[in-house]
């Protein structure tokens, strides 16, 4: 038996808890990978959103060699949380980003999963060891955040907290590297993770630029996706910058714009995103965007990141460096 085949066969009942935007494009990975899962939500629509969720995925899914059609079969839905948690190996946690609700919700989860699972969170910021403070033992709980649409991204961050035991991280790097994603330990808790604070960082600046009138939101997002956003998805930021430098390398980087660049950090003014910022952002986008349907603009964009991913992985099977 394959690494990937005994993982997936130990971690082989999920429970999907909270099935909005993210948890749906769990359930549509988990069912490809042929998992058993049970959807936890308490609307009353929850069965109708992942299944649509799950026919929106199909495509990506395809592409990526797995099954798309019937995947409902092997899923099941149930309201009662203790129930739905009672009899899995895997708890992913998709529920409302408000620290209150992971801490009761992990307390309740940690009473009754069984002692293997994993308890893995999607949280965008809220660290394992603040979202455990209410559980009585939480060496099986991590993060395991994906990036929006997990059925697509490969990255996933994986966060243990202060309890976490070593072999629980080693378990969930292997469960999301068998369901083809790309799982990275992070080193250190910290508040948003890299991913998340990276897209604040740049998002801060975005703001910025639109409501000094420097540029149209429309504008904006055409000079990123036409210079770093092709950019960074071949090389990440550093990798950049070492070829910034030319021959010099990072050396030569650092002599020519450090300087600059530091001077620049330290004056950055407050970013405010008050009614009248909002306001004025979301005027531009809606100009832009409302035309189409969320729909429409999400396959559109799974169709290019597919594309991307393709022509990236045709680089990497002619050869390339380490
Ligand atoms: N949207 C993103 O881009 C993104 C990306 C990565 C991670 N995340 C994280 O994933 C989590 C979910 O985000 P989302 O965007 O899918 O939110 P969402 O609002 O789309 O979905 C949340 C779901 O939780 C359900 N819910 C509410 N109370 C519940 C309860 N008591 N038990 C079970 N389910 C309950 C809601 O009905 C809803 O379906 C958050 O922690 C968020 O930070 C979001």
């Amino acid at each position: 038996m394959s690494a990937e085949s005994e993982i997936l066969t130990r971690y082989s009942r999920v429970a999907v808890v909270g099935a909005g935007v993210i948890g749906a494009s769990w359930a549509a990975v988990f069912l490809a990978h042929g998992l058993h899962v049970v959807v936890n939500d308490p609307r009353d629509d929850a069965a109708s959103v992942v299944s649509d969720y799950i026919r929106k995925a199909a495509p990506a899914l395809k592409e990526f060699g797995l099954p798309a059609d019937n995947l409902p079969r092997k899923m099941r839905f149930e309201r009662d949380l203790e129930r739905a948690v009672a009899d899995v190996d895997v708890v992913q946690e998709n529920g409302p980003e408000r620290i209150e609700f992971k801490q009761d919700l992990w307390a309740r989860i940690g009473r009754v999963a069984p002692t293997h699972a994993l308890l893995l969170s999607s949280s965008s910021a809220k660290t394992a060891t603040e979202q455990a403070l209410k559980m009585e033992k939480a060496n099986r709980l991590l993060i395991g955040h994906p990036f929006n649409p997990p059925h697509l991204i490969p990255l996933v961050e994986v966060v243990p907290g202060e309890q976490t035991d070593s072999n629980a991280v080693t378990d969930a790097v292997a469960f999301y590297k068998a369901l083809g994603k790309v799982p990275r330990v992070l080193r250190k808790e910290i508040q948003g993770f890299v991913a998340n604070r990276l897209q604040r960082a740049i998002f801060r600046e975005c703001c910025h630029l639109v409501l000094e009138g420097v540029v149209t939101v429309d504008e904006l997002d055409d000079i990123v996706t036409s210079s770093i956003g092709l950019r960074w998805a071949a090389d990440g930021p550093f990798r950049s910058f070492h070829l910034g430098g030319g021959p010099g390398g990072f050396p030569a980087f650092f002599r020519q714009f450090a300087p600059g660049m530091e001077a620049a950090w330290k004056s950055q003014a407050p970013v405010t995103l008050d009614e009248k910022a909002q306001t004025t952002i979301i005027e531009q986008a809606e100009a832009s965007f409302a035309a189409n349907s969320v729909d429409k603009l999400e396959s559109e964009r799974d169709a290019k990141q597919l594309a991307i991913l393709r022509a990236l992985a045709s680089v990497k099977e002619k050869g390339t460096t380490a």
